[in-house]
């Protein structure tokens, strides 16, 4: 894994509105030669001391081209849906840890935008199923497929939240691990899903971020060892790839 902690100059190869708030943006880095799904980008926001960090939705080796999707929030992700094609993009990374590549059956589960790392890690599994919930159908990117969708209107794929269907889901597929990333209500259902099945899960925390590289320790979780003792760990550093079940919620 690589965990770069330098800052990098990109240009803007897209900026694109994909649904309802949410944004693809590409960005070519010749400075990056590698970045494994689950890592993360901590993009300048214009005059915004603090870097926000997202996740990498898609790495081009032969073109160092960076995707990642953003969902408008505040300022800072309005300031990166303002930038056009050929404008700099400054953003340190890659950062945390990844995802294990399974060569197993595998269940993939994003919930919103926590589709994205996820996704990523997808499409460099070989026997893998896709899970995508969202609140509607506008918000789907109109660029991504799934095995399964859910959102809360009905308007695609099943009825209502992805949680009512996991048990469903998980028996349809079987899998031998589960990844996840999206709210933190959807990950603790998945990983107590996992200890019921006896199923491996990886789970992508999201905790909001000051520094972004473990000095401020404002992302803070606590994690189980294997003897049961509890211990402190920054999802900045230390994840933001967890084992669902060394998870305190
Ligand atoms: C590891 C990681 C990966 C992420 N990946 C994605 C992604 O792929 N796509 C995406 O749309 N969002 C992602 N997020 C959330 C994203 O960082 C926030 O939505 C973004 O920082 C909001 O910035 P803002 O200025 O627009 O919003 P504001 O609400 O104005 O932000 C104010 C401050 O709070 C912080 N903040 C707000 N919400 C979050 C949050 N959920 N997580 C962390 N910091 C937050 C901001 O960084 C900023 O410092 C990720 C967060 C983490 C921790
Ligand atoms: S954000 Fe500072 S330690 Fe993680």
């Amino acid at each position: 894994m690589v965990n770069n902690k330098k800052i990098h100059k990109g240009k803007i190869t897209k900026v694109e509105k994909q649904a309802n708030d949410l944004f693809l943006i590409s960005f070519c880095a010749d400075t990056i030669n590698k970045i494994e799904p689950g890592q993360f980008v901590s993009i300048l926001c214009g005059s915004h001391t603090l870097r926000r960090p997202f996740s990498v939705y898609d790495f081009d080796e032969e073109t160092k081209t960076i995707s990642v999707y953003f969902k408008l929030k505040g300022d800072g992700t309005k300031y990166i849906s303002s930038l056009k094609v050929g404008d700099t993009i400054d953003f340190i990374g890659a950062m945390g840890n990844c995802f294990s590549i399974s060569g197993e059956k595998s269940l993939v589960i994003g919930a919103g935008v926590g589709f994205a790392p996820v996704f990523y890690l997808a499409n460099k599994l070989k026997n893998v199923y896709k899970v995508a919930a969202f609140a509607s159908e506008k918000d789907i990117p109109y660029d991504i497929t799934a095995d399964y969708f859910a959102t809360d209107d009905g308007t695609k794929g099943k009825k209502g939240s992805v949680l009512n269907y996991l048990d469903e889901i998980i028996q349809e597929v079987n899998p031998k691990i589960i990844y996840a990333c999206g709210p933190m209500i959807v990950l603790k259902a998945i990983a107590e899903a996992g200890i019921k099945y006896n199923i491996k899960t990886e789970i992508a925390m999201e905790k909001i971020m000051a520094c972004s590289v473990g000095v401020c320790r404002g992302c803070v979780i606590k994690v189980k060892d294997e003897n049961g003792n509890i211990q402190n760990k920054t999802v900045c550093k230390d994840g933001p790839v967890f084992d669902g079940s060394e998870v305190v919620w």
